[in-house]
Formats: structure tokens, sequence, C-alpha cells
């Protein structure tokens, strides 16, 4: 006998519906604000360790779902997986960030190919067992999330071979030689498709895309360089998996948000802390399933602070499909009775 289904409000969410008690999910819900992450971490050496470990994975993806029970858990990884499968080193210095060999023309793109697809493989092994682990522990009615980063945000980090602040050398690569960018972007759409696909084929349920560094992008940049390579990543997403929601989250969209939304082909967008509630609803939630947009610093404070603005959050995105989530990722200092206060705050519980 087929188990009964128990629905899975983020998926209704994306599909148009409404809560009362909006579904929620944090970005970054499983990482170093965690003793239990910390613990683990510490045992396994680092993050990659982890993240290329399918059972580390699982456990770290499914620690936050244990302590608040969101209604959808992300999986264990990382958006620089995808550098790696074109042949990219990547490496996390304790303190640093993200290092990767930077590229610096058109020439060094014939050193990346997909040829080294398969070490994506733990990641598909990961949402494999997260699924099941899922299902075991009970969490029926949470929704396992796949992932990848943008091509353009991508870009930047194997451009300036990490993190940066002004995104200096990829900026100018852009409008110095177009046609090289075009190839990079090309190749990384054609290997997050692939990826994004199979992240489906192994069990995710909804899949997001961080367009993270999109803020970066003037308005004609903006539309080559985010807008159109995200638009075909997802036609090729849909057009073997047509059913499958996804969220687009292009932080410091800013005046590009409303052409992201309407032409990208997203099912939801991700809404960062900067653009105010009474836009977000009037302009944008008419048009499409929100998520969003507690400032991650409000979480950090606490508190009547922390009260106020998830209330604020609340009040203005009820009424139309909404799922409560942060501007952006949680911060590594926050403490766990913070994130528990405000999961009582969104369920109208005293707190
Ligand atoms: O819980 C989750 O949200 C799922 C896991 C996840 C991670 N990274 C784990 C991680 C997700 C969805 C990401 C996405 C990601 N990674 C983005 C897009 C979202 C965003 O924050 O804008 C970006 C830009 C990255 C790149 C990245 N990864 C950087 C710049 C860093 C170093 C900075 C930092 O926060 O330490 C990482 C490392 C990273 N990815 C950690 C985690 C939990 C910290 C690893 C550790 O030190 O334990």
């Amino acid at each position: 006998m087929a188990g009964e289904m128990v629905p899975k409000k983020i998926l209704k969410v994306l599909q148009g519906e409404c809560f009362d008690v909006p579904p929620f999910w944090f970005m970054r819900q499983a990482g170093r604000y965690l003793p239990e992450y910390r613990e683990l971490r510490a045992e396994k050496g680092g993050f990659l360790a982890m993240a290329f470990d399918p059972k580390a994975a699982c456990e770290i993806t499914l620690q936050p779902i244990r302590r608040f029970q969101m209604d959808a858990a992300i999986i264990f990884s990382d958006i620089l997986v995808v550098p790696m499968a074109l042949g990219q080193h990547l490496e996390f210095v304790a303190g640093e960030g993200p290092k990767l060999e930077a590229l610096a023309d058109t020439q060094d793109l014939c050193r990346l190919s997909d040829k080294h697809f398969d070490v994506l493989d733990p990641v598909f092994e990961a949402l494999n067992l997260t699924r099941a682990g899922l299902k075991q522990e009970g969490f029926e009615s949470t929704a396992l999330i796949g992932f990848a980063g943008a091509p353009w945000t991508v870009a930047t980090y194997m451009i300036e071979g990490g993190s940066s602040k002004d995104f200096y050398k990829t900026r100018l690569w852009s409008y110095r030689d177009p046609e090289g960018f075009q190839a990079l972007m090309d190749m990384l759409v054609e290997t997050t498709a692939r990826y994004l696909i199979k992240q489906v084929e192994a069990g995710a349920e909804a899949l997001q895309i961080f367009d993270s560094w999109s803020g970066a992008l003037d308005p004609i940049s903006f539309e080559k360089w985010s807008i159109a390579p995200t638009k075909e990543i997802i036609a090729r997403v849909k057009a073997v998996h047509p059913d499958v929601p996804i969220i687009g989250f292009p932080k410091g969209a800013g005046h590009n948000l409303e052409k992201y939304v309407c032409e990208t082909g997203i099912d939801g967008v991700g809404i960062d802390q900067f653009t105010p509630l009474d836009y977000v609803s009037s302009n944008i939630q008419t048009k499409i399933p929100v998520q969003g947009n507690l400032d991650p610093f409000a979480l950090l404070a606490g508190g009547e602070t922390l009260d106020r603005a998830a209330k604020e959050v609340l009040d203005s995105l009820k009424g139309r499909p909404f799922i409560f989530n942060l501007g952006h990722g949680i911060n590594k200092d926050t403490p766990p009775e913070n994130v528990e206060r405000l999961v009582k705050i969104i369920r109208g519980e005293s707190v």
C-alpha cells in the first residue's frame, strides 16, 4: 500500500498557494553557528572533507532540521564545486575563505572541461542519503532543496581566485573581451544545468540558483550575465524536469529585480534585506511567490529587535504566496537560541 503523501508546504507555495503560517528555512541553516556542526568539522578536518563525504554531508544537512523542523533542508555543499567539476583547483583556507587558481584570460579556458564531472558524485550520493534520512527521522513534510551558483557569481570566484569586494578582474574581462567571457558563461551554463538535473534525479525536490553578486552588474550587463545565463539553465532543467520548482536569488538586483522575475522563468524569487517590503508586496509578490528577507543581523542581534523585524516581514508578505527566509546567509556568530525564537515568531507562538 502506498504511504499517505504528506503535503510539503514549500512546494505548495511555489505552486501559488498561501498559508497563515508560512513555510520557512534559512540560507546557510547548516553551519558554524551550530555546535554539533563545529564538532563534526573538527573531527573531519575541514569544510571540503565534509562536503565530499556523503554521510557527513547528510548528517550536517539534517542537523538544523532536528533542532528547528524547517520546511526545507538544503543539501550541504557549496556553489564552488562546479569550478572543481571543470577541473579548477579549490581549497578553503581557514579564516580566509575559498582559494582557486585564478583564470587570467580566454586562453586559460582551454584548461577547463567537464571531464571532471565525476567529482560531483558524492553530492548526488548525499542527496540520496538525505532524502531517505528525512523520511526515516519522521520529517516527511520537509522538502529537500538542491542548488548551484549562477554563472556570473561562480565566474567571479573563478576569475578573482576567491572572494572579492569589487570584482575588478571579472568586470573588466566582461567588458574587454565579451566573446571570451561568453565562452566561460556558456561552459558554466552547460555544466550547471547538467549538475542541477542530476540533483533532481538524486532526490532534490526544488532547486535554488544563487546569484549572490548580481548586484555588481549595471542594467545592460545584468541582462547579459545574470538574466540570460539563468534563463538558459532554467530552460534546460525544465526541458527534462518541467515540474521541479526553481527559486532564483539575485542578491542586490535592485531595479533589475522585476525584469529578472519576468524573464528568467523562475517559480519563486529570493529577496535580499535591502529591498523594501512594500515594493516586494506590491510589485513582485503579485507576479511570483517570494522568499525572504529578514536581515541576518536582526537575527544575530536577537531579542525585541528580532521580534520587530520578523513581524514586519511576516505582516508585509502575508496573504500572498510566501516562504520565510533571511535576506542572506545566517551569520556564524548567531546564537541558536535566536533561531529558536525566530521559529516561534514565524509560527505565531509566544516567545
Ligand atoms: O546551509 C546551507 O545554506 C547549505 C550549504 C551552503 C554552503 N554554501 C555551505 C558553506 C550553500 C547554499 C552555500 C552557497 C554559497 N557558497 C554561496 C551563495 C550564497 C551566499 O552566501 O551568497 C557562496 C557565495 C559561496 C562561496 C563560499 N563558500 C564562501 C565565500 C565561503 C567562505 C566564507 C564563509 O562563510 O566561510 C564558503 C564556505 C562555506 N560554504 C561554509 C559553509 C557552511 C563555511 C565553511 C566552514 O568554514 O565551516
